[in-house]
Formats: structure tokens, C-alpha cells, sequence
């Protein structure tokens, strides 16, 4: 395998924090685009302490900011302004996630940019459209997802409940970072730069599409909450299920298709040993619908089948006879199965500060070139290559922006 990165040679001016800005530049560091990552001398991006452990990277910076340079500029001194600009003529793409309008605040317009820079691409993400009523409002995570119809439909019944993990920041970033790939393939078909904007709102509205299903087929608002149910329409089995040995995280999920002719509930009926429960000999459970109607007698079913397995055990045997199952695995299931380090799904950093650390790495493979992890950067250790090696200053100057906490 060659490993050319299809994204060397691209350099990204990298003003994100948290998560959503964060997760779009590490997705295009592991695509290997050269990131420098700007951050506010002392205290750097706003993510990377917490107020527990001043000084100290969060795990959180850790799993967003891998392969990224680091370098300090307060933006807001003239001198820091200055240099900014001079990075910005050396750069292919600048990407913020600052508070609506901090950006233009500082000085770094679109026209700006433009004008330093004819070919910049201008990323930003925003909780909501910079051209509709909520242009001015701020947003974190959940505020995207129940503006965006997620949490609408996520929950209970009688109570909307949101996802346990930031889908609306992490999503939104990687969808920024698809929308830097394709300016920069304009780019190199008209030559310009352009701006490019993404709202967490609107990613979390495009990634509720099915909720239209249930919209129009039942002609009803609010659209139903299912729990672990089926969102597109009731029907049974569709549910997550107790396994042994009954803690907290002890659960498989079993849903058997919808589709007219599908043979996965009569594989179940075979799998568990109840072909008293087949389609054609059990009117009860001979449709999904029916099933739902009849939906204890199906989930007794299954339950009772689970008392004595446990949550891998009955995944195994209900896929291996080709009934989509899947255990509920959390974090540490992960971590601690090889599988997902033998195939790069997980990856062991060594951090200066945490030391040896597990974490998430990109989920889609290439025949072509491997990604390849480095450890997140500490906090302007790029200083000297950017500034000297860059920029062209030598080391006494850079020492005198370092005096005055320009950088
Ligand atoms: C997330 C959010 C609500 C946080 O709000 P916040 O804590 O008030 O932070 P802001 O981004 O508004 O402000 C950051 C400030 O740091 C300043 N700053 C950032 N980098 C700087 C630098 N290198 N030097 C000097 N100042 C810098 C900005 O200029 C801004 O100053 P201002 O408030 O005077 O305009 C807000 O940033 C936001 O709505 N972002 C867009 C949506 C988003 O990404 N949300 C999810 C984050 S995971």
C-alpha cells in the first residue's frame, strides 16, 4: 500500500473548538491535510481544559484534535491579527465554529479572507442558517437536535428524550468536512475559492429524513415516539430485549424486517426454537402489524429464550441464522476487544500529560493509503515551524511575540 495522503498538500487554518469544528479538522488531519490548529495563549481553545484540571488536556481535546499542529495567537492584538493574515495567504482552507458573528468581530470577514486569498475556502458551522431568524442565537449539541426534528422523535411517548451522544456536533463536522473536499474539488476546476456554511439545525433536519414517513403516512403531528420501537411504523419484534446477567448494559436489540416476504422472523421462530410461532401456522404472528398487535406474546417469546444467554451469545446465534441482532456494547466493550484494534477502528495514543490512551479512530478504510495517528498537539507546539519555518521569523522575534502573549 502507497501511502500518499489524498489530502497532503492541503493546508487548513484550523479556528474550531469543542466538538463540531474539532471533529471537522481532525476528520481532514487523518486525510492528511496539514491543520494548524489556532488557539489563545495560556488557556487555548475553549475545549481543551476543563475547569476540574486547568493545564491539563481533557480526554475530550485528546479524541478530537489528533494529528493537528498546535499554535498560540491572540487574534484580538494587533500584532496576532496580523499574523493570522499572513496565514491565511499561505493556507487552502480556514474552518471556524465561533459564536455567530466573532469572527467578523475580529476582522476575518468572507471579503477579507477573499481578498487575502482568492482560493481560501471559508468554512464555518453554526447552530443554525447565517441567513434565517436564528442567525444571531448560539447553539450547543442539543439545542441543534431539538430544533433539527431529532428529539421529536426520540424518547418515550410522554417524554421527548435527546441522544446520549453529540450525533449533532460530530455529525455536523464530518458533513463540513465533505463540503471542504468538494470547494477544494471546484477549486481545482474554476481556480476559486468559496465560502462554504453549514448549520447543526439543518444537518440534524437532513439526518431526520425518515421521520417524513411516519409524517405523511400517518397524517399525524406530533409524529409518534417509539422508544426502542420501529420509527418508520409499528411493528414487532423490534425492541431491545434483557440478556444475562442483567446489568445495566445487558441488552440486545432484535428487529425483524418489514419488508413483504421477509424470512428473518421465521429464522427467529427456528433460532429459538418455537416454530409453534411461524408465520403460516401462527395467525398471531403471521405479519409485522400482527406481531405489534400481539406484541407480548412475541416479546414473551423472545425473552424467555434470553434468560440463560448473554448479550454476545445471543447476537452470535440470532445472526448466524440471519436475524439482525445486535448486544448493546458501550465503551468499555470496545475498548477492551482487539478486533477493533487489529482492524484501526481503535488506535493507542501516547499522550505526554494522560500517557498510553484508547480511542475511537476513522471509520471508513482505503485500499489506497492507510490513516495513519498521531497524538493531539500541545498547546503552541508549533510555534517555531509555523512562525519561523512558515511565516520566515527568526527566533527573536518569535520570543518577542511570545513576551507580549501575542502568541
Ligand atoms: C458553542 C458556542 C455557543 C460557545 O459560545 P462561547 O463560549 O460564548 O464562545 P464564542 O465562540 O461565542 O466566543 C469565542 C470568543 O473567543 C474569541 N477567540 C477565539 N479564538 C481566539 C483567538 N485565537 N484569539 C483571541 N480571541 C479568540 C472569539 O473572538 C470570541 O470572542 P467574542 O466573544 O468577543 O466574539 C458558540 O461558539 C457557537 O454558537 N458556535 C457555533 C455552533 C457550534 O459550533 N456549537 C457546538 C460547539 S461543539
Amino acid at each position: 500500500m502507497q501511502n500518499e495522503k489524498p489530502l497532503s498538500g492541503v493546508r487548513v487554518l484550523d479556528m474550531t473548538q469543542f466538538e463540531a469544528g474539532t471533529v471537522c479538522t481532525e476528520t481532514l488531519a487523518w486525510l492528511g491535510a496539514e491543520v494548524l490548529k489556532v488557539e489563545r495563549p495560556g488557556t487555548g481553545e475553549l475545549g481543551r481544559y476543563t475547569q476540574e484540571e486547568p493545564g491539563i488536556d481533557s480526554y475530550g481535546f485528546l479524541v478530537m484534535n489528533m494529528n493537528k499542529k498546535s499554535i498560540t495567537c491572540n487574534a484580538k492584538t494587533k500584532e496576532g491579527f496580523s499574523l493570522l493574515e499572513k496565514l491565511m495567504k499561505k493556507c487552502d482552507v480556514v474552518v471556524e465554529n465561533m459564536g455567530p458573528g466573532s469572527m467578523d468581530k475580529l476582522g476575518f470577514t468572507y471579503d477579507h479572507c477573499k481578498e487575502l486569498n482568492p482560493g481560501i475556502i471559508y468554512a464555518s458551522l453554526k447552530g443554525f442558517s447565517q441567513v434565517g431568524p436564528y442567525k444571531d442565537y448560539p447553539a450547543f449539541d442539543p439545542i441543534a437536535t431539538h430544533t433539527g426534528v431529532m428529539v421529536s422523535a426520540t424518547g418515550l411517548p410522554e417524554k421527548p428524550i435527546k441522544c446520549g451522544i453529540s450525533v449533532g456536533d460530530s455529525g455536523t463536522g464530518i458533513m463540513l468536512a465533505l463540503s471542504i473536499i468538494t470547494a477544494l474539488l471546484q477549486r481545482k476546476k474554476t481556480g476559486a475559492g468559496q465560502r462554504v456554511d453549514v448549520a447543526m439545525q439543518d444537518f440534524i433536519i437532513g439526518l431526520s429524513r425518515s421521520q417524513w414517513e411516519p409524517y405523511y403516512s400517518n397524517g399525524c403531528v406530533p409524529n409518534r415516539r417509539v422508544a426502542n420501537g420501529m420509527p418508520l411504523e409499528d411493528v414487532a419484534p423490534s425492541d431491545t430485549y434483557p440478556c444475562k446477567p442483567f446489568g445495566v448494559n445487558d441488552y440486545v436489540h432484535i428487529y425483524c424486517s418489514r419488508a413483504p416476504g421477509s424470512a428473518q422472523w421465521d429464522n427467529l421462530c427456528d433460532a429459538i426454537g418455537r416454530h409453534d410461532l411461524k408465520q403460516d401456522v401462527c395467525p398471531e404472528m403471521a405479519t409485522p402489524r400482527e406481531r405489534f398487535k400481539n406484541k407480548e406474546m412475541c416479546d414473551n417469546a423472545i425473552k424467555d429464550w434470553l434468560k440463560d444467554k448473554d448479550k454476545f451469545q445471543a447476537m452470535d446465534w440470532l445472526c448466524k441464522h440471519d436475524i439482525p441482532a445486535g448486544a448493546l456494547l458501550d465503551v468499555s466493550d470496545i475498548t477492551n476487544d482487539p478486533q477493533y484494534y487489529e482492524r484501526g477502528m481503535m488506535v493507542e495514543i501516547d499522550h505526554p500529560q494522560r500517557g498510553k490512551v484508547k480511542l475511537p479512530g476513522f471509520a471508513a478504510k482505503f485500499s489506497g493509503f492507510d490513516v495513519e495517528y498521531k497524538c493531539s498537539p500541545g498547546l503552541g507546539d508549533s510555534n517555531k515551524y509555523v512562525y519561523g519555518d512558515l511565516l520566515g521569523l527568526d527566533e527573536k522575534e518569535i520570543e518577542d511575540l511570545k513576551e507580549k502573549k501575542v502568541i
